[in-house]
């Protein structure tokens, strides 16, 4: 017979146990593959046909409806917080700087979400569309094919104010981004993998131009920076570079091989002192994060991997589900 101090020790380990399991797994079992299947079979079919062909109009939609899936997960949770419009007494998410004017996509999405209201009214969220179109187009350009967990509520709330503080900046350090991501459920890892969506897309001169000019009071330039790399930036983003006007703040490749592709190439840049933001090139100043970004740039297959998992775990931060939120007509607007 077990004695009655050891029961009570095992029932201990076991809730502690059932506790910790709590906390630390992922926060998807809300979420579900294939949540349409009875209630709108097309919905991922129509939402991949809409970003296809936005994507064989303009290349560049992919790396933004990427970006837009993280700037809504991050900012409220996955939400859709980010499309809605501004009203006469609401600044929303759309009006912070780390939105305008170089986030974009937001037109895919009212097509996808027009397209799926004539099939199935009121019954795929915003939210959703965005999880579903980031994976699309990280699919388009090159990267992983995978199953997106879905039942994603849309939030009422945007709030301009709420941006800047839950988004990591591009001059962030290390321990900022590593901060930032657990802050979210996330790990290192994560930060690691996800940050080679940065394979694709472009950047404003603006996002990195401290890193070019007075960097600090010891070096005009960071010293991170691969120096041949530095005079091909300096070419393209003269000192005048941060104004918001296109005149003066150009774009240039994240990828400075401009591949097009997500890919590892990113990892290998960042080893060879390439990394366009100050956030990239702070991934190998730590020896852990250091070893992950080797290894990706070694293993391409298992890159995909890590940043598909990494991706839906992601699109569960913060989620709305079940009778929480509501599913919106259109995109921009709460339901009156
Ligand atoms: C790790 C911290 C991160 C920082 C500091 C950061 C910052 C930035 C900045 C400053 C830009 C350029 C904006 C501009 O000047 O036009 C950018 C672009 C982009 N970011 Fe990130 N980002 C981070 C993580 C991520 C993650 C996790 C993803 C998605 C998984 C992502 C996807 C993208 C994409 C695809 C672009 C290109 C957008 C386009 O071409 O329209 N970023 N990011
Ligand atoms: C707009 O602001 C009002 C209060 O001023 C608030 O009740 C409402 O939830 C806000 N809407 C959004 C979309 O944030
Ligand atoms: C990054 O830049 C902002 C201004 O854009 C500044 O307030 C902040 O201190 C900088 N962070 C670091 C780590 O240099
Ligand atoms: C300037 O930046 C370099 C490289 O990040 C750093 O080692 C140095 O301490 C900085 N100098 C000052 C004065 O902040």
């Amino acid at each position: 017979m077990m004695h009655k101090y050891h029961v009570h020790a095992l029932w201990f380990v076991i809730t502690l146990f059932l506790v910790v399991h709590q906390l630390f797994s992922p926060t998807v079992a809300a979420l579900e593959v294939d949540y349409y299947r009875l209630t709108c079979p097309m919905a991922e079919k129509i939402v991949r046909r809409t970003v296809t062909r936005a994507v064989d109009r303009d290349r560049g939609l992919a790396p933004a409806l990427i970006r837009m899936h993280f700037h809504d997960c991050f900012v409220r949770g996955c939400d859709a917080s980010i499309l809605l419009d501004p009203t006469a007494t609401n600044r929303t998410e759309k009006l912070s700087p780390a939105n305008t004017p170089s986030l974009r996509g937001y037109e895919v999405v009212d097509e996808a979400k027009a397209r799926l209201e004539s099939h199935c009214p009121q019954t795929v969220s915003c939210a959703d569309i965005i999880a579903f179109a980031a994976r699309d187009s990280a699919c388009l350009a090159g990267g992983p094919e995978y199953a997106v967990p879905a039942g994603r509520r849309d939030g009422a709330v945007s709030r301009e104010s709420e941006v800047l503080p839950n988004l990591p900046l591009p001059n962030s350090t290390l321990d900022q981004l590593i901060q930032i991501f657990s802050s979210k459920g996330l790990a290192v890892e994560h930060l690691v993998a996800l940050s080679g969506a940065h394979s694709v897309g472009v950047s404003h001169c603006s996002s990195f131009a401290h890193r070019l000019y007075g960097f600090n009071a010891t070096h005009a330039q960071d010293p991170a920076l691969d120096r041949s790399f530095a005079s091909l930036l300096k070419a393209n983003c003269p000192p005048s570079s941060g104004t918001d006007t296109a005149r003066t703040d150009p774009t240039v490749p994240l990828d400075s091989k401009a591949s097009d592709r997500l890919d590892v190439r990113y990892y290998m840049n960042l080893m060879a002192g390439r990394g366009l933001l100050g956030s990239d090139q702070a991934l190998v100043s730590g020896p852990v994060t250091a070893a992950l970004v080797a290894v990706h740039a070694a293993e391409p297959w298992r890159w995909k991997e890590e940043f598909a998992a990494a991706m839906v775990r992601m699109g569960s931060i913060e989620v709305l589900t079940g009778e929480e939120g509501e599913v919106r007509k259109d995109c921009r607007a709460v339901n009156g």
